[in-house]
């Protein structure tokens, strides 16, 4: 059993790394597999768009929510200026992270998204997604669990953003249908009945000033945390 499985339990909530790409040598050559190869000619979507959609929604006090490599946080400038949270269930990613973000302090934290997300701190303005829905098992609407995790950590009025694989851009291209397939088959993904509708749907019953949109088979994301929403008291808050 691994670090992180010892420590939380048994790993529901997460697909196990069967290919390795979550390995020390997954996470090396993840931003070439991955964003080069995979997101620009599989998913008809080129790596600088989730680094500009990054760029746009990200806040100087910014929580960051399945980390990967940090791929985006790194491209974007001037970045999460005041604070920057990683939070994850993987310790290799975050460790992996947690190096490449060094320039940002970025505090830590290995926790289930799909769990109330609870930090002795002080809540964040922007809060990101990135990759996170397509990588938990299940369809979108029970991962939208993750939108009610997030309410402890999310200032009132924060951007909550990211993007997801989903299935309504798969269907119209031989290339995507069978890289879907390989990625679900491996339990890299699982994103077998996502759809946008539910994402919105998800989205639309917890938030305000829903965003989507489409770019090949990429769901790109963004809602606004209302300030009415009743929350959570968080340890940090300053009442
Ligand atoms: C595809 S990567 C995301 C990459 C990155 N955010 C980006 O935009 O390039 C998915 C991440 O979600 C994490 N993850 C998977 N299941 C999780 C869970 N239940 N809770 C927290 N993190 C999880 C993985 O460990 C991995 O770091």
């Amino acid at each position: 059993m691994d670090r992180v499985a010892a420590t939380i339990g048994a790993p529901r909530a997460v697909l196990p790394d069967t290919a390795g790409i979550y390995s020390d040598t997954g996470l090396h050559v993840y931003d070439t597999l991955v964003m080069d190869v995979l997101a620009r000619h599989a998913w008809g979507c080129p790596p600088e768009r989730f680094v500009a959609f990054y760029r746009e929604h990200l806040r100087p006090n910014h929580a960051d929510i399945g980390v990967g490599t940090g791929y985006c946080l790194d491209r974007c400038t001037p970045g999460p200026t005041s604070r920057l949270a990683l939070i994850d269930l993987r310790s290799s990613c975050l460790e992996h992270c947690a190096r490449r973000l060094e320039r940002f302090r970025p505090e830590i934290f290995v926790r289930d998204a799909r769990e109330p997300i609870q930090i002795d701190t002080r809540r964040f303005d922007s809060i990101g997604l990135g990759g996170l829905l397509h990588s938990l098992p299940g369809d979108l609407r029970s991962n939208g669990v993750v939108f009610d995790a997030i309410a402890p950590i999310a200032a009132p009025g924060a951007v909550v953003f990211g993007y997801t694989l989903v299935r309504d851009g798969v269907e119209r291209s031989l290339r995507r249908r069978l890289v879907h397939r390989l990625l679900n088959g491996l339990r890299i993904i699982d994103n077998r009945d996502d759809r946008m509708v539910d994402l919105a749907a998800e989205l639309g019953r917890r938030f305000s000033d829903c965003r989507l949109e489409l770019v090949g088979s990429v769901a790109f994301f963004s809602a606004i945390v209302p300030s009415s929403a009743v929350f959570q008291h968080s340890p940090g808050d300053t009442l």
